[in-house]
């Protein structure tokens, strides 16, 4: 049994001060909840603070990015002790965003997911086909390419440890959620992928979140999937109300 899990991405949005504010009211909204693994992934400025406001909380917490190298002459990059040290648990490797701006690639992705792994630290690694990709029936040659480039050389014990996330790209920001179906068929695609590149078992055992538009309205529906294993979140992760209803609905 996979057990869910919520990330929310804040992307490039809230001052510590408003971070703070955020995460005080997503401790008093989440105090019940059980059963899913829950976890902010703020910029990197609000990491510190942040940690010490979830200091014994259930929450965890995520970083954005993180550069291969654990020290060293690299301007303005942030490494996997740093981050560990600062009690992150989580680091998204690889979104969209990433790859569409900042020139990420699979090579540079595994870089990073190694990295993560090496410090003990959870990697959330995404994947997804933009629209053109998705409307030249070329999805499952992203999806598989992403996931072949991005995860080369890991044992079967390091893919246990990492999540994956699938993202259409077309659904990141836009409104347009995938239909549950539609993610349900990719999700599934990954899962059979990971059997063929590790093993049944570990293809069982990793869990896949979905990204894009998830909303309180549209988390339960996502979740009924059987291979949809929790949210990857953005825009709806910025107020507390909207995050902790996707947390609840979120609950299989
Ligand atoms: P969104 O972003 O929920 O605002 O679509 C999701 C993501 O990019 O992780």
């Amino acid at each position: 049994m996979r057990r869910p899990i919520i990330a929310g991405n804040w992307k490039l949005n809230k001052t510590p001060h408003e971070a703070i504010l955020l995460v005080d009211e997503l401790k008093r909204e989440l105090v019940d909840v059980t059963g899913v693994d829950v976890l902010v992934c703020p910029p990197f400025v609000d990491l510190s603070e942040v940690s010490d406001a979830l200091v014994d909380h259930d929450i965890a917490l995520g970083a954005q990015n993180v550069f291969w190298e654990d020290s060293g002459a690299f301007t303005g990059e942030i490494s996997a002790p740093m981050l560990k040290d600062l009690g992150v648990a989580y680091v998204i490797i690889g979104h969209s965003e990433r790859r569409q701006y900042f020139h990420e690639t699979n090579e540079t992705v595994n870089k990073r997911l190694r990295a993560v792994l090496k410090h003990g630290l959870t990697p959330i690694v995404c994947v997804g086909e933009n629209l053109s990709q998705r409307e030249s029936n070329k999805t499952f040659d992203v999806i598989k390419d992403h996931c072949e480039g991005s995860l080369s050389g890991l044992s079967v014990e390091e893919m246990k440890k990492a999540v994956l996330a699938y993202e259409p790209v077309w659904a990141i920001g836009t409104g347009k959620t995938a239909a549950p179906q539609q993610a349900q068929e990719v999700h599934v695609f990954i899962r059979q992928l990971l059997g063929k590149i590790f093993d049944a078992d570990t293809a069982d055992s990793v869990r896949i979140q979905y990204g894009g538009s998830v909303t309180p309205d549209n988390i339960v529906l996502l979740m009924a999937q059987p291979d949809i294993d929790g949210a990857l979140v953005g825009g709806a992760s910025l107020k507390a109300p909207s995050f902790s209803a996707i947390v609840k609905g979120a609950k299989k």
